[in-house]
């Protein structure tokens, strides 16, 4: 049986990726890790600044100055609680609390020309990987399978069809109070997909060994049992926290 500590999951926006890598962190007793959430730090700092996203290599410096912390919600429940506004972990910029302010539709309309300075991702990799080396953790992005932790045991890539994955967003913005239009937001879930997946620096694309889900029309329970049974029934599981 193989060990395992590592799980990378990749895939696009809205996939339900978070959903199940949050889901199978809180069974396996894994930290779960958001890598997405740090380029949106980066992201906000640069507009809280007033740096034009457009100028890589302020940009590229920003990120290489900034504080980003992701804490685990402690909550009542333990470890993996929930604070009472829903969030499951907290994201520090700079020791302030950033957990929502990174999910704005300005954060949305700038995080992936960002996210595509080779600068930015060779800073947020780096910490990324020293996160990694601890073990235990379920790390999600786009970049996790290929490039951050290319010799984890278990890698997922995680997909819907863009009009689901729309779908999902028009509900989570609505359930949030916000308008939403299920065109635009259609449109600029095509847009990032495109940016992500032929951007120069790490396109979004599944490793070659990656396990290939569809989450289209399947509900997240099915899709977490499933996996929980694979990890249970080929590797075993260590946590090194
Ligand atoms: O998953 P998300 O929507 O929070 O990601 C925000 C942006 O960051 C998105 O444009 C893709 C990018 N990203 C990336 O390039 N590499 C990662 N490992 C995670 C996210």
């Amino acid at each position: 049986m193989n060990d395992i500590n590592v799980i990378a999951i990749d895939g696009p926006a809205a996939s339900g990726k978070s959903t199940i890598s949050q889901l199978l962190a809180e069974r396996l007793g894994f930290l779960f890790l958001d890598t997405g959430c740090m380029y949106r730090a980066v992201t906000l700092a640069a507009l809280r600044r007033g740096i034009a996203v457009t100028d890589e290599t302020a940009v590229t410096h920003l990120a290489q100055e900034i504080d980003i912390d992701i804490q685990p919600e402690t909550g009542a429940g333990g470890r993996h609680g929930r604070h009472s506004d829903g969030r499951h972990y907290t994201v520090l910029l700079d020791g302030q609390d950033t957990t929502w302010a990174i999910r704005t539709p300005a954060v949305d309309a700038h995080v992936s020309q960002v996210s595509s300075y080779l600068g930015v991702r060779q800073e947020m990799v780096q910490r990324q990987r020293l996160l990694g080396a601890r073990g235990g953790i379920v790390m999600v992005g786009r970049d996790i399978g290929t490039v951050v932790m290319p010799d984890a045991p278990l890698k997922l890539y995680i997909t819907a069809t863009a009009e689901e994955r729309a779908r999902r967003r028009w509900h989570d913005r609505r359930r949030q109070g916000h308008e939403a239009d299920y065109d635009a937001i259609l449109a600029d879930v095509k847009r990032r997909d495109g940016i992500d997946s032929s951007r120069e620096h790490s396109p979004l694309r599944p490793a070659a060994d990656a396990l290939m889900i569809d989450t289209t029309g399947r509900p997240v329970d099915e899709i977490v049992e499933a996996l929980m049974s694979l990890v249970k029934g080929q590797y075993s599981v260590s946590s090194m926290q």
